[in-house]
C-alpha cells in the first residue's frame, strides 16, 4: 500500500510520527540518512557536502554514509540507519536494481525514500526522485560532436566511437539514448563511422564508469580499428570516462599539430577534466549543478517531514517498474573552453585556485 505521508494533500498520522520520531540525536527537527555510491568520483563527495550544509541549514542532523561501491555494503549502511531510526532517507544507489529490501524496511517505519540522482527500481515504496534531465544530458552530447564537426555543412564522413556507462546504473541507458537520438541519423546516412562496429549500448558500456576500463577498451579499439586512420570524436558519457580516453589517445600519440585529439565529450563538471578542457585535451562537459540538486532533495525531505506537498515537475517519465516516481528534474548545461570561466568559475562552483 502507498504510504499515507506521500499522498498528495493527506497531512496523516504517519507523517507526524515521521516527523516527531526519535531519532536519537536531539535534532531539532529530526536526522536524515544519507547513502551515497562511492568516493572515487569527486561529484559524490561534493553532492553529499552540498546536502549535508542544505539539511544542517533548515535545522536536521544529518547521517551520510559511502558504500565503496558495494552494493552489499549499501544495504547495510541503509539498515543500520533505519535501525536508529532516521526520519528520512536520500539516496544515491550504486545499482539501483538492488535495494528494494532495505526501502521496503524504511517504509514498514514510515521513513519516507528520496532516490537522489540515480532511481531505485522495482519496490512501490519509494516516495521521490531527483535528478537531471538524462535523456537531455545525452541530447547534448551528441548535439556537441554533430556540432563540432559541423556535419549540417558538410558530405565529409567522420570516425567516431562510442562509450556509454556503468550497465548497472539505470541512468546510464537514458543518456545513451539521447545522445543516439541525435546521432543516429548522421550514423545512418554514413556521415558518422563506427570502424569497430560496436554501436549497442551493452557492447559500449563501461562497467563501473572507470576511467580504467575505458582506457583498456580505448587502447583496444585504436589499435584494433584506428591504425590506418585517425578517429574525429568519442562519445563519452561521462569525465571519468572521458580521462581514461584522453590518457589512451595521448599514449598513440594524439594531442599534436599533426594527429590532434578528438571531439571527446563528457559530465559531471569535475575539476580534472575542467582542467583537460582548458589544456586542449577533452572537448566538453556535461554540467549539472549538484549544488541545485542537493537544494533540490533537501526541500523535498523538508516538506515531507513538515506536512507540506514537495514540488515535482515531471509524473510521467520515471517508471521503476513498479510506479511512476514523482520526480523534481533540473536542466544539464553544456560546457567547453568558450564558457567554463562563466558557468563554473565565476557562479563560485568551481574555485578559481582550481583550474590553471
Ligand atoms: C550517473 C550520474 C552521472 C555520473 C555517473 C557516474 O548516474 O547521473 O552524473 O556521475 O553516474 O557516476
Amino acid at each position: 500500500m502507498k504510504k499515507a505521508f506521500a499522498i498528495a494533500g493527506l497531512v496523516s498520522v504517519s507523517l507526524l510520527t515521521a516527523a516527531c520520531s526519535e531519532s536519537g540525536s536531539g535534532a531539532e527537527n529530526g536526522t536524515v540518512g544519507i547513502s551515497m555510491p562511492d568516493k572515487s568520483l569527486e561529484r559524490w563527495e561534493k553532492d553529499g557536502n552540498n546536502m549535508v550544509t542544505e539539511l544542517e541549514g533548515l535545522g536536521y542532523d544529518v547521517d551520510i554514509q559511502y558504500a565503496q561501491g558495494e552494493t552489499q555494503t549499501q544495504s547495510e549502511q541503509i539498515e543500520n540507519m533505519i535501525t536508529k531510526k532516521v526520519d528520512a532517507l536520500i539516496i544515491a544507489p550504486v545499482d539501483g536494481s538492488t535495494l528494494s529490501d532495505p526501502v521496503n524496511l524504511a517504509a514498514n517505519q514510515d521513513i519516507p525514500v528520496i532516490a537522489y540522482d540515480r532511481l531505485i527500481m522495482n519496490t512501490e515504496n519509494l516516495d521521490y526522485y531527483t535528478t537531471f534531465d538524462l535523456v537531455t544530458v545525452g541530447e547534448i552530447q551528441g548535439q556537441y560532436i554533430v556540432d563540432a564537426l559541423d556535419l549540417d555543412n558538410t558530405d565529409e564522413s567522420f570516425n567516431i566511437e562510442l562509450f556509454g556507462g556503468a550497465p548497472d546504473d539505470n541512468n546510464a541507458r537514458f543518456f545513451f539514448e539521447g545522445a543516439m537520438n541525435v546521432m543516429q541519423p548522421y550514423m545512418d546516412e554514413g556521415q558518422l563511422v563506427v570502424q569497430s562496429g560496436q554501436v549497442n549500448f551493452n557492447a559500449v558500456a563501461t562497467e563501473s564508469w572507470s576511467a580504467s576500463n575505458a582506457q583498456t577498451r580505448m587502447d583496444n579499439l585504436l589499435t584494433g580499428h584506428y591504425s590506418d586512420e585517425d578517429i574525429d570524436a568519442v562519445l563519452a558519457q561521462n569525465d571519468a570516462i572521458a580521462q581514461g580516453v584522453v590518457s589512451s589517445l595521448v599514449s598513440m600519440g594524439y594531442g599534436s599539430d599533426s594527429r590532434p585529439m578528438p571531439i571527446i565529450t563528457g559530465q559531471d563538471a569535475e575539476v580534472s577534466s575542467v582542467n583537460s578542457i582548458i589544456d586542449g585535451n577533452q572537448t566538453m562537459t556535461v554540467f549539472k549543478d549538484t549544488t541545485a540538486l542537493a537544494k533540490a532533495a533537501a526541500s523535498i525531505v523538508d516538506a515531507i517531514l513538515t506536512g507540506e506537498e514537495p514540488e515535482v515537475n515531471d509524473t510521467e517519465s520515471f517508471d521503476n517498474n513498479e510506479k511512476v516516481i514523482p520526480t523534481y528534474l533540473l536542466d544539464p548545461i553544456a560546457v567547453d573552453v568558450g564558457n567554463y570561466q562563466e558557468i563554473l568559475i565565476d557562479s563560485g562552483y568551481i574555485d578559481s585556485s582550481d583550474v590553471e
